[in-house]
């Protein structure tokens, strides 16, 4: 009987309980594996902080946020750690052995891909299962989290249409998303936002001003602004805050703004989310019971396929300027900076 691991790292995201239940139940029930979660990401693998999934443990969880294993930021590779004599990866290699597992599947952002694949090159069996809400891991069309994230935001920019119509505001909203302005197009797109700023696109207060004021000279006495937590400020304030203080400077237009925060991040994953989750953990269960190591599932167009993380790693998916909504968003008059 093989018998694997399985862990969450990293920030959590919806939908990361659906793929543990996804591999698990494909590993148990299909496979005849043993399958031990463990604990608090790569943290639980130096602790041997473990238990074993059965499928009492595996029922209830399509729908639950966060995740059952626990999630931590522990790096192993740090290189802190290992100029001060601390061999993680050697600690962590050695408590795999003692524990009997063949293989660990990792669920992970970009730092665990990252992670993932200097383990692949000591030669650990891995598979890897991508996971953010700020869709920037390379390889894969959309991770699961993103669309959850994009409807709470696009939630959150409807609400504010109504308030910034009444005040005659400005409303700037700063969404998630790392380096990478996924959600802000995403879900600036779906609200119906006025003005979209992504890290990937650099943009002039001076032009954002402009299309407000052009805005308000049309009769539209409120505008939304959506942007993204990566775009780049004078260092001393937040995105939204500064954003918001440079446009009410530049138009002389009161102007507000919201941070969403976590709240992105928390809570059920949507079906779409919740159906990903299931595909690319049943299909991380295939890749172990193949021996198909060193791989991460990837979705590509509608199918699920695998690439070698060797591939994946140290690279970001970002949003190109000649993405279709960036493009149509253009030709209706939305202002990218
Ligand atoms: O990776 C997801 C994400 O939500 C990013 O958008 C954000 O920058 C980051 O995590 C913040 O997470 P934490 O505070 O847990 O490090």
């Amino acid at each position: 009987m093989k018998r694997i691991g399985i862990l969450t790292s990293g920030g959590d995201c919806p939908g990361i309980n659906a793929t543990i239940r996804g591999v698990c139940k494909a590993a148990i029930n299909h496979y005849g594996m043993e399958v031990v979660g463990i604990h608090n990401g790569f943290q639980g693998l130096l602790e041997k902080d473990t238990e074993i999934l059965t499928n009492d443990k595996l029922s209830g969880l399509l729908n639950k946020g966060g995740t059952i294993l626990g999630t931590s930021r522990e790096k192993p590779f740090r290189k802190k750690d290992l100029a001060a004599g601390y061999n993680k990866p050697a600690i962590i290699v050695e408590n795999m052995r003692e524990l009997g597992l063949e293989c660990v599947v990792c669920i992970g952002g970009n730092g665990t891909q990252k992670t993932a694949a200097k383990f692949v090159e000591m030669g650990v069996n891995i598979v890897s299962v991508p996971k953010t809400i700020d869709n920037d891991i390379w390889g894969t069309d959309f991770s699961f989290g993103f669309d959850t994230a994009v409807s709470i935001a696009t939630d959150a920019i409807d609400r504010l249409h109504s308030t910034a119509s009444a005040h005659k505001r400005v409303m700037v909203i700063e969404v998630m998303g790392h380096k990478a302005g996924w959600i802000a197009l995403y879900s600036g797109m779906a609200g119906g936002g006025d003005v979209i700023l992504i890290p990937e696109i650099p943009y002039d207060i001076k032009r954002v001003g402009e299309a407000i004021l052009h805005r308000f000279k049309q009769g539209r006495t409120y505008s939304i602004v959506v942007v993204a937590e990566g775009v780049e400020t004078d260092g001393k304030r937040r995105v939204a805050e500064y954003i918001s203080q440079e446009i009410e400077y530049e138009t002389g237009i009161e102007s507000r703004e919201t941070v969403l925060g976590y709240i992105q991040r928390g809570g059920a994953p949507s079906s779409f989310d919740r159906n990903l989750a299931t595909r690319m953990g049943g299909h991380a269960a295939e890749l172990v019971a193949a021996g198909e190591y060193g791989r991460m599932v990837a979705l590509q167009g509608n199918e699920i396929i695998s690439l070698p993380l060797s591939e994946v790693k140290g690279k970001l998916n970002l949003v190109t300027e000649d993405h279709d909504l960036v493009v149509q968003g253009r030709r209706m008059g939305i202002c990218f900076g």
